[in-house]
């Protein structure tokens, strides 16, 4: 891996100071504002001296003053590292770009990934060798057009092995021109907002309902409408009430986002109904619609559309992995050439090589055997989490039995706080989300998301249950 790049304003010769001491207090800089931490490599005096255009001796006196200062440790071979202990300056500068107001997370490492953590697959069960070997055969065969730039609605092998399998596994009847692919969700929802929303529309949501789908809304100038949820899913009696109406609705008809209802048949109808009728478009969100328990998957809402109403939104992030960063949307025939004249405008293409492997992993069916085998593995994992917490637990909490998706809603007495028992929790490194922040006008419910996709055997869940405990 090479060191990571270093921000350096332009030295100044004419300055009073050296430039050796001006490159020297670069580091110094960089060191107090975090940019550099413990552990960093730092760049080769001999390749920083090239980039500078400096004599190599005048970086060896800067390198060598931080050495004999302590900041930095020669460790032969393997290069000069920020010396371990080496800690950001109290009340120093933050060097520009390295953080932005609001931004938490830290640019260099990721964190860890946490019990119950949401929105992750099982990450020990995915077929890493497989992919390797996909994965080296895509890279081999490269030729000279796949390194130019990438087809902007995607590679043509995984729009046809895409367009397959919604045949096959969600009972969607499309064409590969039908489907576009896109970064995921956000940058799906994006391009269909750009193409057929406008600023000031009514949108219904769910209500509680995905976050980033209101967030993102608001931030294009659409008005986020929300609309309640019961255990039939969204209540689109509410929706067809509401006299001002709405330009499309964002529904999760497979397992409701987050309490994991599917949305019934007649509820189903009804929408596709009103569409219809109001020229209003239904986005359908299928993130995890493969994995259901007590059945077969239930087909998609788009399975249902007779009238080009719905665009439907799917992702490879949970049925493979989320640092994949592959999404896909399939829009109504007749909605073909907006999107690919928007998508010109929205989407500058996906990484070829990653959707070549992708393409590769469906079409040779390790993609079809890899669901198959998650599917009775959360099935699994998701009986012996509910066995272990309840162990814990008791009857202190009450755990939803949903028919599908990758977290348990674990419901918690209405007194206690779950914002400030997930607050707790986080502190303890375990990974919580609150069901009252997932909800918009309804903040009645309190209780517990709790991924469950990693949670490997009842002991495992038997104590995390009894840290929320400890917590509780
Ligand atoms: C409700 C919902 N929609 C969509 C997604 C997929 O998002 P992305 O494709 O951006 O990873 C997720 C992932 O967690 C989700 O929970």
């Amino acid at each position: 891996m090479s060191p990571p790049a270093q921000r350096f304003s332009p030295l100044d010769p004419g300055s009073s100071e050296p430039i050796y001491r001006q490159i020297y207090w670069r580091f110094r800089d960089a060191i107090n504002a975090g940019a550099l931490a413990p552990g960093d490599r730092v760049p080769a005096a001999r390749a920083l001296a090239k980039e500078l255009g400096l004599a190599r001796g005048t970086v060896d006196s800067a390198y060598s003053l931080l050495t004999a200062e302590g900041y930095f440790q020669p460790r032969g071979q393997a290069g000069t590292v920020i010396s371990n202990g080496i800690r950001p300056g109290p009340g120093a500068t933050e060097l520009e770009g390295t953080r932005h107001a609001g931004d938490n997370c830290s640019i260099r490492d990721k964190s860890p990934v946490l019990p119950f953590q949401m929105a992750l697959p099982a990450l020990d069960a995915f077929p890493r060798k497989i992919w390797a070997q996909i994965g080296a055969r895509c890279v081999r065969t490269m030729r000279m057009q796949d390194m130019a730039q990438p087809s902007v609605h995607g590679l043509g092998s995984l729009r046809t092995a895409i367009a397959t399998y919604l045949q096959v596994a969600r009972g969607i009847n499309c064409a590969p021109t039908q489907v576009f692919v896109t970064t995921g969700y956000r940058n799906t929802l994006t391009l269909i907002a750009h193409a057929l929303l406008a600023p000031g529309d009514r949108v219904f949501i769910e209500d509680p309902g995905y976050l980033p789908t209101r967030q993102l809304l608001g931030h294009l100038g659409m008005h986020a409408v929300s609309v309640p949820v019961d255990s039939d899913g969204l209540l689109v009696a509410h929706a067809l009430d509401d006299p001002l109406g709405a330009r499309a609705a964002v529904v999760t008809p497979a397992h409701q986002s987050p309490l994991s209802v599917s949305l019934s048949l007649p509820r189903r109808l009804a929408l596709l109904d009103w569409a219809a009728q109001q020229n209003s478009w239904i986005i359908e969100d299928d993130y995890d619609g493969e994995y259901r328990y007590i059945s077969r998957p239930l087909p998609a809402l788009k399975s249902l559309d007779r009238q080009g109403r719905v665009l439907y939104a799917g992702t490879f992030s949970k049925v493979l992995f989320p640092g994949i960063r592959i999404g896909y949307l399939v829009v109504p025939p007749a909605q073909v050439e907006r999107f690919e004249k928007i998508g010109q405008m929205f989407l500058g293409g996906c990484p070829e090589l990653t959707q070549a492997i992708v393409a590769t992993f469906l079409t040779e069916g390790h993609f079809a055997r890899h669901i198959q085998r998650m599917r009775k593995l959360y099935g699994e994992r998701r009986e012996d989490t509910v066995k272990g917490l309840k162990e814990a637990l008791g009857e202190r909490v009450c755990i939803d039995s949903q028919p599908g998706g990758m977290h348990l809603i674990l419901r918690l007495p209405q007194e206690q706080s779950d914002t400030a028992l997930v607050a707790r929790l986080l502190g303890a490194g375990i990974h919580a989300e609150a069901l009252s922040d997932w909800s918009i006008e309804r903040k009645g419910d309190s209780g517990l998301l709790l991924g469950f996709a990693n949670i490997q055997s009842p002991d495992v869940a038997r104590q995390l249950g009894q840290r929320i405990l400890a917590l509780m």
